[in-house]
């Protein structure tokens, strides 16, 4: 099939990105579904509404049920596919669940109607997408395998092509490659959509973010060079840490043969003016750095959706003068993590830990969620650990580094999560065990009827009172040295 003659196609990520990555994922079924049937009617080729971060903001923030979410927007956008962003084995959690769970994660999620699902290993590590690649095919839905760009020694236009094709291998039914730093170049793009096509014959779809503002100038060059489609959002939920306005889009590609011609401009507008509303009211949860283009991130390659909880976190953390030095830090401790791409979630833990170097000195407080990435536990690195951070991860955690994949050796986890929701009260059904695998305190929380936005659970050892939305354990990570589990480090950037 030529793709060049046909017009290229937009999914929309408003509902999932863009409010993810310009205001902390805290936009609301009720403020969604006013819109929803105007996206469906608007021609875009699919609609992100779910994954993410949207199912611990659902538990945590906003009080809703994740799975309801997904059923009421899929019945007010019937007719575009669905589409959810899953962390391959590890759902959408930092750490790695049995398969059984990955299996029946995918199947509730299915039956609630998504029907695309975007499968990714922040690793690119193709053992932690095996399991949610069959389980998602064996539904009978569409697996896209996601590539996670990023830039080090050890990454090249071949070695990205190579895993595009162990994708394909595994059965996914699409490719795409997920820029999540917004820092893919645009000739880098046509490269790798060039290639990907050639070598796997599947359609690609080129994620970007334009925090750089590369975005529309890379979705332009990957147009050209062939890809199936680029996500765009919809302003002001869109631009800046997130992906580039369709409107923008479809004025630079006016008068390229792929320019697609079925999208209403006054429709358009018509769902931008609900979206301005919708900006203001969470006002406090936005703020003009994530808004503006910068290329800062060229250098430091944080994602969109981290730099946006991250400047926070460090103004909570009394180091807003340290932004410059974090910034640094995180480039080393990638290198010495063994070159990790930085998206969820070890973009938190790269994070954490840079931000404790700076603090402490390096590896003086060495997080256990490091410490695990050093050991292996999330899977293989790119590049080799840095020999003395290794042996030093041995050390203080009395652990050998881990070889088998997570996948090959955790014990099926359904039976036990059935007991437990059941000990809690909780319905037994597959979404309940699914949901409580993840968010046990959250999702007991909801079907009791008592979801309230989280307090600062800890008395503040700090003398500075945190935003509200800031989670406590922010203070408890680093006032405790050795003592956190993996938990409390992501809880603080979600
Ligand atoms: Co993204």
């Amino acid at each position: 099939m030529n793709q060049a003659k046909h017009p290229i196609r937009f999914n929309n990520t408003v509902l999932r990105d863009g409010h993810q990555s310009l205001a902390a994922t805290r936009m609301s079924t009720a403020q969604m579904l006013p819109i929803a049937p105007l996206l469906d009617k608007a021609g875009f080729a699919g609609l992100e509404t779910w994954g993410g971060a949207t199912i611990d903001s659902c538990l945590r923030f906003l009080g809703e049920n994740p799975f309801d979410r997904l059923r009421a927007l899929k019945q007010a956008a019937p007719q575009t596919p669905h589409l959810m962003l899953l962390r391959g084995q590890n759902i959408v959690q930092y750490t790695a669940f049995p398969n059984d769970v990955v299996e029946a994660f995918v199947r509730c999620t299915s039956d609630a109607g998504c029907d695309i699902f975007r499968i990714f290993d922040a690793l690119n590590d193709p053992e932690n997408l095996q399991t949610a690649i069959r389980a998602v095919i064996e539904s009978g839905r569409h697996a896209r395998g996601e590539i996670c760009y990023t830039q080090s020694p050890v990454h090249t236009v071949e070695s990205f092509i190579e895993f595009g094709v162990q994708l394909a291998d595994m059965g996914c039914h699409s490719l795409a490659i997920k820029d999540m730093s917004g820092i893919l170049p645009p000739a880098v793009a046509a490269q790798l959509v060039k290639g990907l096509r050639k070598k796997t014959g599947l359609g690609v779809t080129v994620h970007s973010h334009d925090t750089a503002g590369l975005a529309a100038a890379t979705y332009l060059a990957a147009i050209d060079a062939g890809a199936d489609a680029v996500e765009t959002s919809i302003a002001p939920f869109a631009n800046g840490t997130a992906q580039p306005d369709t409107a923008r889009m479809l004025a630079l590609l006016a008068g390229n043969p792929r320019c697609p011609d079925h999208f209403d401009g006054e429709l358009l507008m018509e769902i931008r003016q609900y979206l301005e509303k919708i900006y203001l009211e969470l006002a406090e949860f936005t703020t003009p750095a994530n808004e503006r283009t910068d290329a800062d991130i060229l250098v430091y390659q944080v994602p969109g959706g981290m730099l946006s909880n991250f400047r926070n976190q460090l103004k909570e953390l009394n180091m807003s003068d340290r932004v410059g030095d974090v910034m640094k830090e995180i480039h080393y401790v990638r290198e010495a993590l063994g070159w990790i791409p930085l998206v969820t979630p070890t973009s938190q833990i790269v994070g954490m830990q840079a931000m404790m170097n700076v603090k402490f000195g390096r590896w003086k407080n060495f997080a256990p969620a490091a410490m695990d990435i050093a050991l292996g536990k999330f899977g293989r690195t790119p590049g080799p650990i840095h020999p003395e951070v290794l042996k030093l991860a041995c050390e203080l955690s009395k652990q050998e580094p881990v070889t088998t994949n997570a996948s090959k050796v955790l014990p099926p986890g359904m039976p036990e999560l059935r007991r437990k929701v059941a000990e809690a009260g909780l319905p037994e059904t597959d979404e309940a065990c699914v949901l409580y695998a993840m968010f046990p305190q959250q999702t007991s929380a909801w079907f009791k009827g008592e979801s309230v936005i989280p307090a600062p659970a800890a008395p503040k050892p700090a003398p500075q009172a945190p935003p509200a939305a800031a989670p406590a354990s922010v203070r408890r990570m680093v006032v405790t040295v050795g003592g956190i589990t993996r938990n409390a480090i992501v809880e603080t950037l979600p």
